[in-house]
């Protein structure tokens, strides 16, 4: 069975970088390392890091993408909890193997290498889950 090592990231979609800013750097006082496009999720994407773990903002650039019709139909929110797993491959046939429903049943490989895949939220008290591996 793959391990789980860590909480990598949690990402929260928001309509204004600079909106969400004024909370998670001005007034809670996290650092903001930098903000850049990240294509393969058409969004631009402020990463604040914290105890080993980051926050991302998240928001979209495209006029068409899961987030935007996530922050549509939700508003601003929490959008995704990232884990980092020893060897993604193992824990996806894992909680395949308990029924678990997954949105990659094979992990995406992004540019570097990194390898990632979601779990779907109906099994997991509504919450979108990515799995990550290095
Ligand atoms: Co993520």
């Amino acid at each position: 069975m793959g391990k789980v090592k860590k909480v990598d990231h949690i990402a929260i979609v928001v309509e204004d970088i600079e909106v969400a800013l004024s909370f998670w750097r001005d007034a809670l006082g996290l650092e903001l390392e930098r903000v850049e496009q990240v294509p393969e999720q058409a969004a631009q994407v402020a990463f604040l890091p914290l105890g080993g773990c980051e926050i991302e903002l998240v928001r979209p650039i495209t006029e068409d993408s899961g987030l935007v019709r996530y922050l549509q139909k939700r508003g601003p929110g929490m959008h995704h909890v990232c884990f980092q797993v020893d060897d993604i491959r193992a824990t996806l046939q894992d909680l395949k193997s308990k029924s678990i429903r997954l949105i990659n049943e094979e992990p995406l490989v992004l540019e570097g290498g990194k390898k990632i895949a979601f779990i779907h939220p109906e099994n997991t008290g509504g919450v979108l889950v990515e799995l990550y591996e290095l």
